[in-house]
């Protein structure tokens, strides 16, 4: 350990291995907007932060029960969880997305999907050579995950269409974030069936699923969509947008049993537990649909009311069928569109954040409360 005396390494020293891995990842991009978060945060009224999907609606009441109820958890939790929490998910895949025939096996308890998303291509052994796809538009830490294995990242319009040598790992993310795109069953399973026909993992990072607005998501592990196998296919579920769980870190992959074995065994190494309260409280969680239907109404209103103002400011708003975000152009560049927005006291993210294709677009998310949407809604009619 360095002595308390010793400055801190420059991130440019050759001999911090930490700062050689950080060198690898792009720019963290949200510092930049913090003079439009300062901007916003001047308004008389305060700020409206639609900059982020991070739930804001209270723990419904069983699922903090089962937490409080597992409080009393002394021993070490598994990293593949207990049988419980393996059934919760093998029955709430078969019920609420229509997959058959799942097992055990096919289940792997993750510590919220972010930290999957990042070191997927890590623990299947990616690297140097390999390639790791995602959408053009896409949540920045798949091309994280990517760079972090030293793979490849590469960029996709129609995944069908990728050059398949080398290419290791495709994740496809329906419903999109940002965009709010929703991949129909007949394109999932020309997918699928492509992914298989090259040998190339197909992880499906699902956790928008249960906020369909304007069309029903599908999942790639319903027959229709993989052919009743698993076989090279994975979904990823999280509980932090269905039930507003973020602050638990609570999702899990489901699918193929031999890869999500293997990631068991490394995980297992790892420590990547999931503490046994948050496993108690995800069971309760997925045994009630009650809490996301009546979860579901408040996003539906706010998207409602943020929409019909964005439109009459002049927004146009594309795709946004499903997830928790507008994606929304008023075809001028994404900064113009945020510093104008925050001299409203109303925060949005650039869509460059989430790929060069984004740079006229702006992401706005209805994760505020119905005081602060209303408070946003008033300022874009004013
Ligand atoms: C597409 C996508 N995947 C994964 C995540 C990570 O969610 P969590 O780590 O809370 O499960 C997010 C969070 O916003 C997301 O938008």
């Amino acid at each position: 350990m360095a002595s308390s005396s010793a400055s801190p390494a420059s991130p440019a020293s050759p001999a911090s291995p930490a700062s050689a891995v950080s060198a690898r990842l792009p720019e963290f991009p949200w510092d930049r907007l913090e003079p439009y978060k300062a901007a916003a945060a001047a308004h008389g009224d305060g700020i409206v932060d639609l900059s982020v999907g991070t739930p804001v609606d209270p723990v419904p009441e069983l699922i903090r029960q089962a937490l409080a109820d597992a409080a009393d958890s002394p021993g070490y939790p598994t990293v593949w969880g207990t049988a419980a929490l393996r059934d919760a998910v093998t029955g709430w895949c078969e019920r609420r997305l229509g997959a058959a025939g799942l097992a055990h096996r096919n289940v792997l308890p993750l510590v919220g999907s972010k930290e999957f998303v990042a070191w997927l291509p890590t623990q299947l052994g990616l690297g140097p050579g390999d390639r790791v796809a995602y959408p053009r538009l896409a949540y920045p830490t798949y091309e994280v995950g990517a760079r972090l294995a030293r793979a490849e990242p590469v960029v996709y319009d129609d995944p069908t269409e990728l050059d398949p040598r080398g290419l290791r790992l495709l994740w496809l993310n329906s419903p999109s974030n940002p965009t709010g795109r929703v991949l129909d069953a007949a394109l999932l399973a020309r997918t699928v069936a492509w992914a298989r026909e090259h040998g190339v993992l197909l992880v499906a990072d699902e956790c928008y699923l249960e906020l369909g607005w304007e069309t029903e998501p599908v999942s790639v592990l319903r027959p229709d969509v993989c052919g009743g196998s698993y076989e090279g296919v994975v979904a990823v579920h999280s509980l932090s947008k269905r039930s507003n769980l973020a602050g638990y870190r609570a999702a899990f992959a489901v699918g193929d049993e031999a890869v999500l074995g293997e990631l068991l065994h490394i995980r297992k190494h790892g420590g990547m537990m999931v503490p046994a309260p948050v496993q108690a409280a995800t069971v309760a969680a997925l045994g009630d649909d009650a809490h996301v239907a009546r979860q579901r109404e408040r996003y539906a209103a706010r998207r409602a009311a943020l929409r019909t103002a964005l439109e009459g400011r002049g927004f146009r708003i594309e795709h946004s069928e499903a997830s928790l975000y507008l994606w929304a152009t008023r075809d001028e560049p994404c900064w113009d569109t945020v510093g104008d927005l925050s001299k409203l006291g109303v925060l949005v993210a650039p869509g460059d954040f989430y790929g060069e294709a984004g740079e006229q677009f702006v992401r706005v998310a209805f994760t505020a409360t119905d005081e602060r949407v209303a408070a946003a809604v008033r300022r874009l009619e004013s």
